[in-house]
């Protein structure tokens, strides 16, 4: 069998796949499977690199170019008896997009399908349907650009009248908190979210709040399992993208030290949060804790960072599943939903 493992990628996160991806090409069960990896650039160009039967010497050989790798379309990656293993983040990756290619090519891929992708990626359209299944959540507004250049001070009153300072302003669909700012006066908000309109035509204005932050890792089909929660241990108060992927200011701690019982509540609002948006192999729901133990969901990445080192792994060793077990895990469930997709689909033509 072979496992197609595609990363790289349009988004700010193409380096931490590239991360993922080489652990992955070091843990996987090689005794199973052969690895074809397929490379996307920061240009968007897909690029098919080697095959693997053991794990390779070191991180270089994931760096395809021109030169020693070969140009594809996206659906040459169309093959009998492989397995799509997608550790791509971001728009272009987690979003839907190119789980619809997948889907499109009738393979069999690692995690969310596109619905899920595509609602877990949009802040706006993922706090509604969580709200919708009474998960705690920080207050907002959604802001639509065109709405906010013809009504402007209508879209500020509003947030001033339904949020108080410090706001954290969020383009609807972005991640790695690429366009985030906190605003703490009218003119910064203007300008948090003047500038979030450069990512996005939609807009998140939240309520800022002090808050730990911790994490619960979900993994499943129909039968979904959570974890402990870890937490993001901050030297810093705002999570950025230089505190995340550059300065790497964080700790991990596994498990959290917190009560049971926000173990508790966490892992049952992830697990409702995961069935809301329709979930399927694995995502990282991420949570804010305040210091009276008050729970909000923030978000739920559908393809988490998944180095040896990250939280979604992590959080699973912890709970006694290694990481190459996991990797085996995920790949299992791929196979499974792509069997019942296939067999409803004979269903119906009969
Ligand atoms: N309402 C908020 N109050 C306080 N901090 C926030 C708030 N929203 C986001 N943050 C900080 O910004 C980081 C990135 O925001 P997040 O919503 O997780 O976006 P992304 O999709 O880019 O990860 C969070 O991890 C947290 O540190
Ligand atoms: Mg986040």
């Amino acid at each position: 069998m072979k496992i197609t493992l595609i990363y790289g990628g349009k988004s700010a996160e193409h380096d931490i796949s590239i991360l993922s991806a080489f652990s992955i090409l070091n843990a996987i069960y090689y005794n199973y499977y052969e690895v074809q990896i397929v490379y996307i650039s920061k240009d968007g160009q897909w690029l098919k690199g080697p095959i693997f039967n053991k794990a390779p010497e070191s991180k270089e050989v994931l760096n395809l170019t021109l030169k020693n790798a070969q140009p594809i379309l996206p659906s040459d990656i169309k093959e009998a008896n492989s397995v799509i293993f997608p550790v791509l983040h971001g728009p272009n990756g987690e979003d839907g997009t190119v789980q619809g290619l997948f889907e499109v090519l009738g393979m069999p891929y690692v995690g969310a399908g596109v619905l899920a992708s595509a609602c877990a990626m949009d802040k706006i359209v993922a706090k509604q349907l969580f709200q919708q299944v009474g998960i705690p959540q920080l207050p907002y507004v959604s802001v639509i650009k065109r709405h906010y250049m013809n009504e402007k001070e209508a879209v500020l009153s509003e947030c001033e009248g339904t949020l108080i300072y410090p706001m954290f302003v969020k383009p609807a669909n972005l991640g790695s908190s690429v366009g985030i700012s906190k605003a703490e006066t009218k003119e910064e908000l203007i300008e948090a979210i003047e500038n979030a309109f450069k990512y996005d035509r939609r807009v998140v204005v939240e309520q800022g709040i002090e808050a730990r932050e911790l994490e619960v890792a979900v993994l499943g089909n129909d039968e979904v399992r959570t974890t402990a929660a870890g937490e993001i241990v901050k030297d810093v108060a705002f999570y950025d993208y230089e505190s995340k992927y550059i300065d790497n200011k964080v700790d991990l701690q596994v498990p959290a030290d917190v009560s049971d019982d926000v173990h508790l509540k966490m892992q049952e609002y992830a697990k409702k949060a995961y069935i809301a948006l329709d979930g399927s192999g694995l995502s990282r729901c991420d949570f804010f804790l305040t210091a009276n133990n008050e729970i909000f969901l923030n978000e739920v990445n559908t393809l988490p960072g998944f180095t040896q080192f990250s939280m979604y792994p992590l959080l699973w060793e912890h709970m006694g599943i290694s990481y190459s077990d996991l990797l085996e895990e995920l790949i299992q469930l791929a196979k499974l939903r792509h069997e019942k997709k296939q067999a409803i689909e004979l269903g119906q033509m009969s």
